[in-house]
């Protein structure tokens, strides 16, 4: 299977967990990426440690402050994406930064917890779509490639199962409504965006990256299955894939991991369709 072949790309919340792991592995595994942009809060902290350490060994990870509810820093950040990319587009915006309250019942939520999950993992995604979007634009435009995918131009949400209105995955394990209505959230969205770019050819997808053992994986339940890099790496294969082709691949690697023990059913990658 072809590699992903992006030139440009950007991670939101990737100082740890999930995001980290992609900055590990669009790195490592492709010559063709130029430019990683790796979004972190506060990268003078200790927990930005180790995305520095990647940075220090791989050329082209640009490690970028980002307060993803902050329009001022979402605007600086734009400012310093375009002029690194000194004059051509953005590929691929993944927004997946999160975050969840682990409230483990519904009488336990609260307005706040609600709000804040709603401000991060919705207005976060919907701010950075709608900043970036010039640049999406212009990758679009710049590539010769027919119709739409990730190496041309896409934004990528980072969403949940838990946010599914059919499946409700581990509603026994934990209610959390607040990450469960703003994931529902954040699918709309991404509906959204898919209809109202689609003129511009940029693929809008949300994504289920399985049930990780992260900081948030761990926040939700304890005793989970760690970051395992071949679902990052099946996931990144994915995101090349035209459409119709992409639903056939999800479909072959969920008959490879059920014959593989150490995946549980729930750590399927699983892309809805938005088109
Ligand atoms: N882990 C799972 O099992 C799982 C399952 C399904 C979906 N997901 C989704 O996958 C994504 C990543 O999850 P994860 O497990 O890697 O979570 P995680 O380990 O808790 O990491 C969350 C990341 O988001 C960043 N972040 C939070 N708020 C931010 C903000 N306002 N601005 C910038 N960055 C912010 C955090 O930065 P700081 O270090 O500064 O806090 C951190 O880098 C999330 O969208 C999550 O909902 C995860």
């Amino acid at each position: 299977m072809a590699a992903l072949n992006v030139r440009s790309v950007l991670v939101t919340g990737s100082n740890r967990g999930i995001g980290l792991e992609l900055i590990r592995q669009l790195a490592g595994r492709s010559k063709s990426t130029e430019f990683i942009f790796a979004i972190c809060r506060d990268p003078a902290g200790p927990q930005a440690q180790e995305l520095k350490n990647l940075a220090a060994k791989y050329q082209g990870i640009d490690i970028l402050p980002l307060d993803i509810c902050k329009p001022s820093s979402i605007q600086a950040a734009v400012a310093k994406v375009t002029e690194k990319l000194k004059g051509s587009g953005l590929n691929l915006l993944i927004n997946n930064a999160g975050v969840v309250k682990p409230v483990t019942s519904l009488e336990l939520e609260t307005p706040e917890g609600l709000l804040e999950a709603y401000k991060t993992n919705v207005l976060g995604a919907m701010m950075m779509s709608q900043a970036f979007l010039p640049l999406l634009k212009k990758a679009s435009r710049e590539s010769v490639q027919k119709g739409m995918s990730c190496s041309k131009a896409a934004i990528v949400n980072l969403s949940s199962e838990c946010g599914s209105i059919t499946n409700l995955l581990a509603w026994e394990v934990a209610h959390i409504p607040n990450y469960r209505c703003s994931k529902a959230a954040l699918n709309m969205l991404t509906k959204c965006q898919s209809l109202g770019y689609a003129k511009d050819e940029i693929l809008c997808v949300p994504l289920h990256p399985g049930w990780l053992q992260t900081d948030m994986g761990n926040a939700v339940v304890g005793d989970l299955w760690k970051i395992h890099s071949q679902i990052l790496s099946n996931l990144l294969d994915t995101l090349h894939l035209p459409l119709d082709t992409q639903i056939l691949f999800l479909a072959e690697m969920t008959a490879q991991f059920t014959t593989a023990a150490e995946f549980p059913d729930d750590a399927l990658e699983m892309l809805w369709r938005s088109h």
